[in-house]
């Protein structure tokens, strides 16, 4: 019978060995879609963190798992100890000494885990402190983040001219200044978690919640959404990227600049227009629909579709002729084109840049 406990042990601990390194295979799966252009190339590993609330998280995930690994280690070498030093011998005869009841022991076990369950509270309780400002910090850059199903939009302030700039799934940001995000949902509720920056928010309707980084260094910080939010949950990603001063100031000019209006692509405009395209696609200066992403400078980014494929001609192609086919579920429907209507849309919007 103790051998067959110490099997169950040994195997218990083998299978969420397991379970651990398996979850870490599933989560790079998700992320790490066969792409050229890999897309993905980012880390979403915790203990990586770049970021002051994202250090705050690594400290007290090694505090805990510090502290479990101890318990683990005393509690298991005590049994282990015990099924050996007590098994029963060849020269034992019949029934060992029978002990009923320990002040020492019930003293020791009852204290010892409740000073751990107060430390570990009070670790907790100051890294929550720590991680969830109420109030911007200092010299904070302030940006709206509106979780759609199943993208994100951006409301960036502009600042290198009046107004917001508005964007969607990828974040540009400068490096070493604070991002305060007030976060939105307009549908159902997300959870925006980007692992190197910061820890997860839920992103609730009818709820305004905050959280902030501050990216260290320059870089590529990938992301997923982290609450149960509908068929492509698993394809709602986030992609930040940090760039220095200069670089962000370039890139609100580009942002905030004018669509150039290139008469070769008339027909696709007008498509655009005539179709229902603009009635959920905002393009500075050209239509106002709000429901789906921006697509005032579409080809600025490196995704379509919250990062399920790169942007290029041919996804750019696939994702207007069906979007189903790339993200079933999604709300765009596919409008049936012909060939030479989706050539003229998608020329049009490589324009787009
Ligand atoms: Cu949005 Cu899950």
């Amino acid at each position: 019978m103790k051998y067959l406990l110490f099997l169950f042990l040994i195997l218990m601990t083998s299978t969420s060995l397991h379970a651990i390194a398996a979850s870490d295979v599933s989560s790079n799966a998700v992320v790490c879609a066969p792409s050229s252009d890999n897309i993905n190339a980012g880390d979403l590993n915790i203990f990586h963190s770049a970021s002051p609330p994202a250090h705050k998280i690594r400290e007290i995930a090694w505090l805990v798992l510090g502290i479990c690994a101890a318990i683990f280690v005393v509690v298991e070498g005590v049994l282990i100890w015990s099924i050996i030093r007590f098994r029963k011998r060849a020269r034992d005869a019949g029934e060992p000494v029978q002990v009923f009841g320990s002040n020492p022991v019930e003293l020791a076990w009852t204290v010892i885990p409740t000073i751990i369950v107060f430390v570990l509270a009070l670790a907790t309780l100051r890294t929550i402190r720590e991680v969830e400002l109420t109030e911007p910090p200092a010299g904070s850059l302030n940006v709206d983040v509106i979780a759609h199903q199943w993208w994100w939009e951006y409301r960036v302030p502009n600042l290198e001219g009046n107004g917001t700039i508005v964007t969607a799934n990828e974040l540009v940001v400068p490096v070493g200044r604070p991002i305060w995000l007030t976060l939105h949902s307009a549908d159902v509720i997300h959870s925006f978690w980007i692992p190197q920056l910061n820890g997860k928010t839920d992103v609730i309707p009818n709820h305004v919640n905050h959280t902030w980084f501050q990216a260290e260094r320059a870089g590529i910080f990938l992301g997923q959404c982290a609450e149960y939010c509908g068929t492509q949950h698993a394809n709602m990603l986030l992609r930040v990227t940090a760039v220095d001063d200069a670089a962000f100031k370039a890139w609100c000019v580009h942002q905030s600049s004018a669509v150039v209006s290139d008469p070769a692509v008339e027909q696709g405009r007008n498509m655009f227009l005539n179709l229902a395209c603009m009635n959920c696609h905002a393009i500075d200066g050209v239509s106002e629909g709000a429901f789906g992403p921006n697509l005032t400078h579409i080809m600025s980014r490196t995704t379509i579709g919250a990062g399920v494929a790169p942007l290029n001609p041919t996804t750019l192609r696939a994702w207007v002729d069906d979007p189903q086919n790339l993200k079933v579920g999604c709300n765009m429907p596919s409008l049936e084109l012909d060939p030479n209507q989706l050539d003229a849309i998608v020329a049009y919007l490589l324009t787009l840049k």
